[in-house]
């Protein structure tokens, strides 16, 4: 039966791919890549510079495929569940027609698969339709949150609290309920500027790991206009932005387990 590896290639510095990873690298016969765009390239770039320091058994193939972009006709979730069925069927025909019954695919995910990454829900997907069979394996690997705490030099947890994950596209609708330490991803749309909280800090990092790096903190207040200055400017320099931020508000005292 074929075999899929996912293996998480951390997020952006290849010396945070774990020795797991290479070992799980070097069995691999085909290597799925995907293409598009700037962001992309350099994504795909950085994979292949992983691939050329760490494999040292034999070549795999490489079979590049262009991702298809996400309709935004439709709302967020129908659309999201569109582009995921299409991915699918991407990766359904390439298992047919580009692999071996015996062979082994490695698919690498940026950061870690399990954290704002559909890799293994789109695996499902496949499995589920039926046409093509295979088993699959997960390796971890450094997410860009622990990169930006790492960069920070800061516990991504106070003691004894509870932390929310979220998007940009929900922190703009609000807050969330009943924490005080926000980690956001995929925020297009600058969210940070609309918190209006005199007392939270930000900790932001964009392009975390590689050469580009940025990382600013201090007081959203004092310091989201300067953000995102040097944000538009990144962006402008580099044609693409990866930005990720954790948001911390004072806690009351009765939230702390401790
Ligand atoms: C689709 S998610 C993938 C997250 C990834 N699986 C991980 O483990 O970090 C993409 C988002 O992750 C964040 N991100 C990923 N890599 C980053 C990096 N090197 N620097 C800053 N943010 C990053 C950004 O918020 C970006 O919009």
């Amino acid at each position: 039966m074929r075999r899929i590896r996912v293996i998480g290639i951390g997020a952006g510095n290849p010396e945070h791919v774990t020795i797991q990873a290479v070992n799980a690298l070097n069995s691999c016969d085909v290597l799925f890549v995907p293409t598009k765009g700037a962001e992309k390239e350099f994504l795909a770039q950085l994979r292949h510079d992983i691939c050329d320091r760490f494999i040292t058994a034999r070549q795999p193939r490489y079979v590049h495929f262009s991702v298809p972009t996400r309709s935004t006709q439709s709302g967020y979730e129908q659309s999201v569940g569109e582009w995921h069925s299409a991915i699918a069927a991407i990766y359904e025909d390439l298992l047919a027609g580009q692999v071996e019954e015996d062979e082994t695919v490695g698919l690498l995910v940026w950061g870690d698969p399990m954290l704002f990454d559909s890799t293994l829900r789109i695996l499902e997907h496949v499995r589920a339709n039926g046409r093509v069979a295979f088993d699959y394996d997960v390796i971890p690997g450094i997410t860009s949150l622990q990169a930006l705490c790492a960069g920070h030099k800061i516990p991504l947890n106070r003691i004894g609290m509870p932390v929310e994950i979220t998007t940009g596209r929900r922190l703009a609708e609000s807050w969330p309920d009943n924490v005080d330490d926000v980690a956001v991803m995929l925020d297009g749309r600058r969210a940070y500027e609309t918190v209006n909280d005199p007392e939270a800090v930000i900790y932001w990092g964009a392009y975390l790991g590689t050469p580009m790096e940025i990382r600013l903190d201090g007081r959203l207040a004092d310091i989201g206009a300067e953000i995102s200055r040097v944000r538009a400017e990144a962006r402008a320099k580099h044609g693409w932005i990866m930005d990720t931020y954790l948001l911390r508000r004072p806690a009351k005292e009765s939230d702390s387990d401790q």
